[in-house]
């Protein structure tokens, strides 16, 4: 059976009084369309359609290949606006599935129960609806005496006993296509809702295709949702701001479930799609971002960034900061150390206070306690990094490169102009500044560096 989702993105959201689209709002470091997508994903079978109109341009650039666009212009409600849908769906799906993009917390789950309602049900349409005391400007759920849902009416249109309805629409249907197509010519033009008079140009409601199948005598199911705040829908930025925190708290409660401590969850912020191994702990303002993968049994923050970040097993990471970095098993960082793109921390390294690495290698045991820069080299195993040592690797044109053998040790104040290689077991003199490449077993020393002394050679009997 063929299911496509057609998600509704073209509203002005005016209220959220932003340059940019209210769909391109970031909820939990996320897109709410990203969400909207990510929700209607396991429910159904062909790429998605969203429906644009206001930041068009902008939605589209986003979306990418994950969703056809289809554009809405004018915006003459959410009726008119599935129906921009038509051209393109009809006859090449059995079911479509509409939500709005202003309702990030919907869960796959919920959508997957409403796909599974309507294959059940020999009427034309499930609905979705959740039972609340405050309505929050939601179109109510009319049922007859029997039970069997109606209508949905919109608060602007709703009489005072109407009103008192505390069944909502949500805003999430699947629809058998073919009759949604004939229902959708149908349905008739409201006033425009919120200001209650006909004079402005009037808006097709989506939410009339409910009382049509019923005048037709055919069943509207309703799948009544028992999560209020997945039905958090976003109009202003108040309304984002309690989505950021209940998605935020869906999203730690989940970890902590899967045997992750996070000691205080009010502080913690991580995006969705972040992998935590068990018996990690994490402290207090910490931010966990993008494509990032925790290990198991380590200790992040507190203070503690991490974007697009892989992280082995059992590290202490406290106070850090690390973009695009690859920290392996048993890494110790911090405090106040910066890992950038590139940065590849082999097992057992150490870096401490005041330590930036970037496009660099550092190979197992390697240590870099205190003061460095490391940029553009490839270190070996069990090398020293002496405090205050620099990789001196942009001339002003080019970045170059350091190499530094196994077993090295940097000298405190060592600086590395590259290109330079430092040959296995060598050692600089605190202070030296290399410009030439340095053999294995041999100590440098000064300004230039030279060497003065073979090291490790083997003794004469
Ligand atoms: C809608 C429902 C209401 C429900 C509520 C839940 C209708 C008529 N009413 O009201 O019953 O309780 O959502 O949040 O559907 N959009 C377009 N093109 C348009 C108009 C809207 O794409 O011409 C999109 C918007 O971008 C938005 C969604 O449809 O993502 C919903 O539109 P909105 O104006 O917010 O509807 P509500 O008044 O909230
Ligand atoms: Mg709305």
């Amino acid at each position: 059976m063929k299911i496509t989702a057609v998600i509704l993105a073209a509203g002005q959201g005016t209220r959220m009084n932003s340059d940019l689209p209210k769909v391109l709002h970031p909820v939990c470091g996320v897109p709410m369309i990203a969400h909207s997508l990510a929700a209607v994903k396991a429910a159904s079978s062909e790429t998605p359609v969203v429906i644009i109109g206001h930041g068009a341009e902008a939605v589209r650039e986003f979306l990418g290949e994950k969703a056809r666009c289809v554009i809405q212009d004018p915006q003459l409600g959410t009726g008119h606006a599935v129906q921009q849908a038509e051209s393109i769906l009809r006859g090449k799906t059995d079911l479509v599935l509409v939500t709005y993009a202003d309702m990030p917390l919907l869960r796959p789950e919920t959508i997957e129960g409403l796909v599974e309602t309507q294959k059940a049900n020999k009427g034309p349409l499930t609905m979705l609806t959740v039972s609340a005391a405050d309505p929050r400007g939601f179109g109510r759920v009319v049922r007859a005496p029997g039970g069997s849902v109606q209508a949905i009416i919109e608060e602007a249109a709703a009489t005072e006993e109407q009103l008192s309805i505390h069944e909502l629409n949500v805003g999430a249907y699947c629809f058998s296509a073919d009759w949604l197509w004939e229902a959708l010519h149908k349905i008739k033009v409201s006033p425009r809702a919120g200001n209650g008079t006909t004079t402005q140009k009037g808006e097709y409601y989506l939410t009339d295709t409910v009382a049509l199948a019923v005048q037709a005598g055919l069943t509207v199911q309703a799948l009544v949702s028992d999560d209020l705040v997945e039905t958090i829908g976003i109009n202003t930025r108040v309304h984002l701001a309690e989505a950021e925190l209940a998605m935020r708290q869906r999203i730690n409660r989940a970890h902590m479930l899967a045997g992750v401590t996070i000691v205080d969850p009010a502080s913690t912020y991580i995006e969705p799609g972040i992998k935590i191994g068990r018996d990690t702990v994490i402290w207090p303002n910490t931010y966990l971002r993008g494509k990032t993968v925790i290990g198991e049994g380590c200790v992040i923050g507190p203070n503690t960034i991490a974007e697009d970040t892989t992280v082995g097993d059992c590290c202490e990471i406290l106070a850090a900061v690390m973009e695009g970095a690859v920290v392996e098993d048993n890494v110790g960082i911090g405090p106040f150390a910066r890992l950038r793109k590139g940065a590849h921390l082999c097992k057992g390294v150490h870096v401490g206070n005041f330590g930036e690495v970037k496009d660099s290698t550092l190979g197992p045991g390697t240590k870099m306690g205190h003061f460095s820069y490391i940029g553009n080299a490839i270190i070996g195993e069990d090398v020293n990094i002496g405090a205050g040592t620099v990789t001196c690797n942009y001339d002003g044109v080019h970045k170059n490169q350091t190499e530094i053998g196994e077993g090295a040790f940097i000298g405190s104040d060592t600086m590395l102009v590259a290109p330079v290689k430092i040959g296995a077991r060598s050692r600089t003199g605190a202070g030296a500044v290399v410009t030439k490449d340095v053999e294995p077993d041999t100590l440098v020393v000064g300004v230039p560096a030279r060497p003065i002394k073979k090291l490790n050679e083997a003794k004469d009997d």
